[in-house]
């Protein structure tokens, strides 16, 4: 860490800000959570806007230069450091998100999902870990920059959206629109999360993504099944079936050309993958299964992290309330999403899915189907300069070395920044593998949350001094 950060102010003054301000930024983050900013559901739509409004005012309060910008869709938060006239300083990006995943079964929340419950380790809500406490831990470090008088040795530009959850859908849009100003060095994202507790990661490859949706229907209204039952065909009985063969019991995809671009793992990518700390019987418990299942040949980090992959996200038909009701449904209907790795690409992938889905459907049912979001995988190369600042970085917030990582989530936009933005993105993941992403009781860890602001503070001397 650089002992004084503009002459004046030493580091140490930043990190006390941050250590004496803790449990106010606690309540803040509280505050964050308390809004319902579910991308998904069209009834949240108000609430995504008052989000988005919340924040704008509370960069404000910070001394950032801070807009609501309209999109066709939710509305994207800008937030400007002040800039030093006439110097031209490196320009970083730091970006998040403010919408979060549906939050449903409801009944699993041990407290609601919008009444955010602190404990003494973490704060339990939806999207308190995704992302909401990510980036609110970078945009308090920067309040200790401001508030304390250091000079920030660059320009930062956070850029918060509220579509990410539901494949970013106005954001490149946005980005192309506003190329100029939004032009970097590099784009911090805290976004992707950590092996365990305590060891700091910095994730050089995330998984692309291809969605598709498919409903198959049958009679025009729902029958008896005994009186039409061994006539027409099951529409349920039907997707099963077709659903069934797109992956083999090895669980390899079934699916003709969609491995014709998967890049083989080297030999040193497979050994670095394997220095990752994995206990089978302790993943197996924690995720409550009977047992693993993965491709054959690779191993658990490989599967989850470098390998593609198909799953059904929903899968709805006929009758499932209380007892019993002997029908033939009209329709069934499945939401199926592919993880893609290098070289795969979104469209490609997507059309092999629906030819060969189309193929699947037998002529006693009709198909429709249709095609969804997409992202492509990314892969960073972690020996660049600014990596390794964002490396040293990362040592000096959580005092531990920290290891490279591929995740296996998708950030569809950070490929975007390269193309658009022509900017690498360094993915510095404050989540922990049991924050309940997207799952009932989400939770950030508040160790994290103190670690993410000091990384905060020592990130942007590191890589202002980078370089390219
Ligand atoms: N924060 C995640 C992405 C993530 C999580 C990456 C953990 C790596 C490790 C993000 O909010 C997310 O959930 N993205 C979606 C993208 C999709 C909706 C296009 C995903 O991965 O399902
Ligand atoms: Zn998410």
């Amino acid at each position: 860490i650089p002992a004084a950060v503009s002459g004046l102010v030493p580091m140490s003054a930043i990190l006390d800000y941050l250590r004496e301000h803790h449990d106010r930024f606690v309540r803040d983050l509280c505050d964050y959570l308390r809004f319902p900013s579910v991308s998904a559901q069209p009834q949240h739509q108000k609430d995504l806007r008052a989000c988005a409004e919340w924040l704008v005012h509370r960069c404000r309060r910070i001394g950032l230069d801070s807009e609501l910008c309209e999109t066709a869709g939710h509305p994207v938060v800008l937030a400007r450091t002040p800039r030093r006239a006439g110097k031209r300083r490196p320009h970083f990006l730091v970006y998040g998100h403010y919408d979060v995943q549906p939050p449903e079964p409801f009944e699993l929340w041990q407290s609601p999902p919008f009444e955010p419950r602190v404990t003494d380790a973490a704060v339990f809500a939806r999207g308190a870990s995704d992302n909401k406490g990510q980036h609110l831990a970078h945009l308090n470090a920067v309040e200790a920059w401001l508030a304390t008088g250091a000079e920030l040795p660059c320009d930062l530009t956070f850029l918060i959206e509220g579509e990410e959850e539901v494949g970013s859908r106005s954001l490149a849009g946005f980005l192309a629109a506003r190329r100029a100003e939004l032009r970097c060095d590099a784009v911090v994202v805290s976004d992707t999360g950590m092996p365990a507790p305590g060891l700091p990661a910095l994730t050089y490859a995330l998984r692309g993504i291809a969605a598709v949706e498919i409903i198959v229907t049958g009679p025009d209204r729902d029958l008896h099944s005994g009186i039409f039952g061994g006539t027409v065909d099951n529409p349920a009985m039907a997707l099963c079936q077709m659903l069934a063969q797109l992956r083999d019991r090895h669980g390899r995809v079934n699916i003709p050309g969609f491995y014709d671009d998967v890049a083989p793992l080297s030999a040193y990518e497979r050994r670095q993958l394997a220095r990752l700390p994995f206990n089978a019987r302790a993943y197996r418990r924690f995720l409550g299964v009977p047992r693993l299942f993965g491709e054959t040949g690779y191993t658990a980090w490989e599967q989850r992290s470098a390998r593609p992959t198909v799953e059904i996200n929903g899968l709805t038909s006929g009758y499932q309330g209380e007892g019993s009701k002997t029908i033939i449904p009209a329709w069934a209907r499945a939401k199926l999403t592919f993880r893609l790795v290098p070289h795969q690409r979104p469209d490609r992938i997507a059309r092999l899915v629906v030819r060969h889905l189309r193929r699947l459907t037998p002529p006693t049912v009709r198909a429709q189907i249709t095609v969804g979001h997409g992202g492509e995988p990314y892969l960073l190369d972690p020996r660049s300069p600014r990596a390794q600042a964002a490396l040293r970085a990362l040592r000096a917030a959580f005092d531990r070395e920290p290891v490279l990582l591929r995740e296996g989530g998708s950030i569809p936009i950070v490929t975007q920044f390269r193309k658009i933005l022509g900017a690498e993105t360094l993915l510095l993941g404050l989540a922990l593998p049991d924050d309940n992403a997207h799952s009932p009781n989400e939770k950030f860890d508040l160790g994290n949350y103190a670690a993410g602001m000091r990384l905060g503070a020592t990130l942007w001397p590191e890589l202002a001094a980078a370089g390219g």
